[in-house]
């Protein structure tokens, strides 16, 4: 009978927004479970840090930087895992922009144009080319972070809100198309949880407690509790499960 099984070992995989926050968090858990892991933000410096504790954790990785907002850095990322690797097992999409605070009314091109870029048009690509790797070796696993905004706007968030719905939608059609080349993809949707991203929401009092008074568990996450669901997500354990919410929100969905 086949066991569950999470283990990671001998599987490439890449993770954008893995020089802090939950990216580091998921980047750092595939890594222990034995991934070699393409760590993926904007800034070399931060990523070669991450890269460093990974590896003092007894972790393989490699840090290259690469902004998800502009195609032809992503063409050359993609070029360099093919002739560095030659396969790519694991994608998880994680990174992402939230530019603006404020209404829909008032949100200007730039705004609408930098908040897709980031977190649509990035992992679409960033989809497109790793399932052409992945369809190549036999298949793979796909994990979008997306938002529990993407199902319940927040306010003042609406553009950044609209964009995780869009992912959302976007990890069910990719999960349709590529479900008969062995190749899963799934979302997991954070709630609110103590990072750079989300700095805003606890630098003040009022906010932060307005957002905890949403939260049924009373408390905010750390980044470390979203990596086990994307643990599960890529790993052999989920291996009948595609197209499907991860939600880790404390509650806040019920
Ligand atoms: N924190 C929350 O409460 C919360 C709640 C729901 C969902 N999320 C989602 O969780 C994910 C991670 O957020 P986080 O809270 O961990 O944020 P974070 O700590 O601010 O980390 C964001 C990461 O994305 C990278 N990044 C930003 N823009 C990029 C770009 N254009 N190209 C490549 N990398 C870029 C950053 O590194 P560089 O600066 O080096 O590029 C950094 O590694 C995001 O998708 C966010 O929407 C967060």
């Amino acid at each position: 009978m086949k066991t569950v099984d999470f283990r990671l070992d001998g599987k490439i995989a890449l993770v954008t927004g893995a020089s802090r926050g939950i990216g580091e968090a998921i980047a750092s858990t595939l890594a222990e479970y034995g991934a070699h892991v393409i760590l993926v933000s904007r800034k070399q410096e931060a990523l070669d840090t991450v890269s460093k504790k990974i590896g003092e954790a007894g972790g393989k990785s490699t840090p290259i930087a690469c902004h998800m907002g502009k195609m032809e850095e992503i063409e050359t990322l993609f070029k360099q895992i093919k002739d560095t690797f030659g396969r790519l097992d694991i994608l998880v999409n994680n990174a992402a922009t939230n530019p603006y605070f404020g209404d829909l009314l008032n949100a200007d091109e730039n705004v609408w144009e930098k908040t897709n870029g980031v977190n649509l048009k990035g992992p679409f690509f960033m989809t497109q080319n790793a399932a052409k790797l992945m369809i190549e070796s036999g298949g793979g696993s796909i994990v979008n972070v997306a938002s529990v905004n993407g199902i319940s706007p927040a306010p003042f968030q609406g553009v950044y809100s609209i964009t995780k719905a869009g992912l959302i939608s976007m990890t069910k059609a990719f999960a349709l198309e590529l479900a008969n080349q062995n190749i899963r993809v799934n979302a997991l949707l954070p709630g609110l949880t103590e990072t750079k991203f989300a700095a805003a929401l606890f630098t003040n009092d009022d906010i932060y407690n307005y957002a905890v008074s949403r939260i049924p568990m009373g408390r905010h996450a750390e980044p470390m509790e979203m990596a086990g669901a994307v643990l599960y997500l890529v790993s052999d354990a989920s291996s009948f499960t595609t197209g499907t919410c991860s939600i880790c929100d404390g509650g806040m969905l019920i």
